[in-house]
């Protein structure tokens, strides 16, 4: 079936990988060409003329073993868009409940030839496993602690498109750093695209590969949020702690709650994002979180329409060219 693109003066070149499950190992030209395609589909979805058919005739299944709004919601609408045939199943309603196995479902996956399937897992690497035993292209929508490529892509098209680019720019990722998928991919992608990260946080909220990951570490907010473009505040993400990781939340948020009086430290004209849910009083104050001159936490969810329109668009144009080849 042919596929009509975005525009015929502006068809997508080839994407180079059959499935986004991460952002490491993405190059700068894969990431920018991404992010060009989200830009281009941000503003046409502020334009007339929103829903598409460049994805008519193609279907995408959204496969969520954990509960999520507004990253369900977020591919719902970027597949309903483009045309596509948009399908959720939540495990709370499959069979997986039943006992099936990851590989029975992938099977079933391959019975109703999904073009694209974007998966929610709380293990990290289930996503992985199951892309390779479907016969579509398969987008990782979150996988345990590991990665969350399409947050990190919808930040990064949230900041170039307030400041225009990301080299150079020093951005602060703060809060529980150890459970977080969120800000795994956006030091990935950061850093691939020039710009400068560092984490602030508590030792109990870092993980152990974090040397690695080659970041600057602190642990006091007023020094790490020094100079910073950005403030990346993310949540305490208890359904991933085994134990205690801080005292109380009253004491979490005194030291690494962001309100205005430790935002002065950043940047005058620093920038105020956070991934959502919001848990306002524990990693950030709520009148912080709502300041419109701030905080671009509700661009980042307009954006994260964009930026999964252009990946269900380049991954399943890929699928449909590789299977006619
Ligand atoms: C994040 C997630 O699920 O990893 N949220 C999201 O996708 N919008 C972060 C979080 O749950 O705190």
């Amino acid at each position: 079936m042919a596929i009509s693109p975005i525009s015929p003066e502006s068809a997508p070149p080839p994407y180079p990988h059959r499935h986004l499950l991460g952002i490491e190992g993405l190059s700068p030209d894969d990431i920018s060409q991404l992010l060009d395609l989200s830009e281009e589909y941000a503003e046409q979805s502020r334009g007339r003329g929103r829903k598409l058919s460049t994805l008519s005739g193609c279907t995408c299944i959204n496969l969520f073993f954990e509960n999520s709004t507004r990253t369900r919601t977020s591919f719902e609408l970027a597949g309903k868009r483009l045309g596509a045939d948009v399908i959720n199943i939540s495990v709370g309603s499959s069979s997986i409940k039943k006992g099936e196995t990851l590989i029975d479902t992938a099977m079933t996956l391959n019975a109703m030839h999904a073009d694209v399937l974007a998966v929610r897992h709380p293990d990290a690497g289930a996503v992985k496993l199951l892309s390779e035993k479907v016969n579509c292209a398969v987008i990782n929508a979150g996988d345990g602690s590991h990665e969350h490529p399409t947050q990190a892509l919808l930040d990064a098209l949230t900041i170039r498109r307030r400041r225009g680019h990301l080299r150079d720019l020093q951005v602060a990722l703060c809060g529980d750093i150890a459970h977080s998928r969120v800000a795994r991919s956006n030091i990935y992608l950061l850093q691939t695209m020039g710009a400068r990260v560092r984490v602030v946080a508590p030792p109990t909220l870092l993980p152990p590969e974090l040397e690695r990951l080659g970041v600057e570490v602190f642990h006091d907010m007023r020094r790490g949020l020094a100079d910073c473009d950005i403030v990346m505040m993310l949540r305490l993400q208890r359904e991933r702690m085994q134990g205690t990781f801080v005292p109380s939340i009253r004491e979490y948020f005194r030291f690494f709650g962001l309100d205005y009086e430790k935002l002065q430290f950043a940047k005058p004209d620093a920038l105020i994002m956070h991934p959502g849910p919001m848990n306002r009083g524990v990693e950030i104050d709520s009148q912080v979180a709502d300041d419109i001159d701030r905080s671009l936490i509700h661009e980042q969810v307009e954006m994260g329409v964009a930026v999964r329109m252009a990946c269900l668009d380049l991954l399943a144009h890929g699928v449909r060219e590789a299977g006619a080849l």
